[in-house]
């Protein structure tokens, strides 16, 4: 039996472990949550504290570790871990500045001629100032570094594009994350989430997914962690997956490579189709959540050799097959998310929203209390179902949110609205 430690604390990570323990796994998770310590071990440990991951992957002797969020990859988790000869799934140090730097990675599509909106990168206030207020068109302010999905402005005019300009450069909102700034054209178009694993030369893509971001329904209100996905999305067909791999993937990869620091792990890019040509918005350097919950749940046969042919550089013998056509995800948030919000409200129904056919529930933050769950977390739940069609997915979905209750409960209602009929 294999023995996987899975690091991280969200309803990604809970995916994740929920697919390794089907596939037979002995999963351990660090730190987990109270949804994943019902199917597996959990440790008290920080994902960012790289010390401590350390010692627990060589006190546990795992054949294979799986870094789920962002931050331990950008500080080199994967690194320290391959230095011990852990096998480690994710990104090098090196690699993961695709995601931990915007400047960095506009540039490195610039250099190898991958679609993406046309950009400027500033590290004096004064002078990103100037080019917003001469522009005249609409722009997108990005912080360079890691900011939780809270680093980006897509402005209406100059006077907001100059407000997150001083909010970021200047009073350092984001702390040193806005010490470079992004400033690039706004694209127009169905965003879409396009996953691939890669050994560093070989990958095998995953079936594309979409996420929504807004906060309520219609695409409104401020962004968030994301409040629902579902796979796969009618806008990448055939021929815009086709420009995806040739036009955007497959030159990532290679350049990584030529660059020096070969990809191994999760590449999920961020896209627009605009007019039918797929446009980067964004890499992320590790799975996305909630995409994650749609793509482990539809997965067909083990997961754990794409892991482990990742972590080991060789996916020649993965194959991916698709067990269900369809997967939807329904987020439940905590009232006043995305921001302040109360925790320790009570959730009631969770046993009997788990009773509908093809449900699976995800938790993102809950803890025990008192023998149930209680909120713990902006993003509490993600419920995740799969079905012949993504409709009867929704509806299998909604009626399992249906069914959890808890004070102040917020969901978006129209999770796959571009997919679904009527
Ligand atoms: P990012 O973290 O770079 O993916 O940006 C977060 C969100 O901002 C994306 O999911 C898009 O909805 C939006 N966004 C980012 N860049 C652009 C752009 N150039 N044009 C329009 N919207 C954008
Ligand atoms: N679902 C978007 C993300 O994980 O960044």
């Amino acid at each position: 039996m294999k023995r996987i430690l899975v690091v991280g604390s969200g309803a990604r990570e809970h995916a994740l472990v929920w697919r390794l323990t089907r596939d037979g796994a002995e999963v351990h998770a660090a730190p987990g949550n109270a949804g994943i310590a019902e199917i597996a071990a959990v440790h008290a440990v920080a994902a960012d504290d790289l010390d401590t991951q350390v010692a627990l992957a060589q006190r546990l002797k795992v054949d294979l570790v799986i870094v789920g969020p962002e931050a331990p990859l950008v500080a080199g988790l994967v690194d320290r871990l391959s230095a011990l000869g852990i096998a480690a799934f994710g990104p090098s140090k090196a690699a993961a500045r695709l995601e931990g730097s915007k400047a960095f990675s506009k540039d490195f599509m610039v250099r190898h001629g991958i679609p993406t909106a046309g950009h400027h990168t500033f590290t004096d206030v004064d002078e990103a100032l100037a080019f917003v207020r001469a522009a005249r068109r609409p722009l997108v302010v990005k912080a360079d570094g890691l900011a939780a999905g809270k680093g980006v402005v897509v402005a209406k005019d100059a006077d907001e594009a100059a407000d997150a300009i001083e909010r970021f450069g200047r009073a350092r909102e984001l702390g040193d994350a806005g010490a470079t700034l992004v400033v690039e054209e706004t694209l127009v178009g169905p965003e879409v989430s396009y996953h691939v694993v890669s050994d560093g030369t070989r990958y095998v893509a995953l079936a594309p997914a979409q996420d929504h971001k807004r906060i309520f329904d219609g695409d409104r209100g401020p962004n968030t962690g994301g409040m629902g996905a579902y796979s796969p999305p009618p806008m990448v067909d055939a021929e815009v997956e086709r420009k995806i791999r040739e036009r955007v993937i497959e030159p990532t990869l290679r350049g990584c490579a030529a660059e020096g620091f070969p990809f191994r792990g999760a590449l999920f890019v961020g896209l627009m189709i605009v007019d039918g040509e797929p446009t980067v918005l964004e890499y992320n350097t590790r799975f996305g959540d909630p995409e994650t919950e749609c793509l482990m749940t539809r997965w067909g046969g083990s997961a754990i050799p794409l892991f482990e042919g990742a972590a080991k550089g060789d996916l020649s013998a993965v194959q991916t097959t698709w067990d269900a056509p369809a997967s939807l995800c329904v987020v439940l948030a905590s009232e006043g998310y995305p921001g302040a919000y109360p925790k320790g409200r009570r959730i009631e129904g969770l046993d009997r929203a788990a009773e509908v056919a093809g449900v699976v529930i995800f938790h993102a933050g809950t803890t025990r209390a008192d023998g149930g769950f209680v909120t713990s977390g902006g993003r509490v739940l993600a419920v995740t179902a799969t079905g012949v069609t993504l409709d009867e997915a929704a509806d299998r979905a909604y009626a399992a949110a249906d069914r959890i209750q808890f004070e102040g409960k917020q969901l978006r209602r129209d999770i796959g609205w571009q997919a679904r009929r009527g």
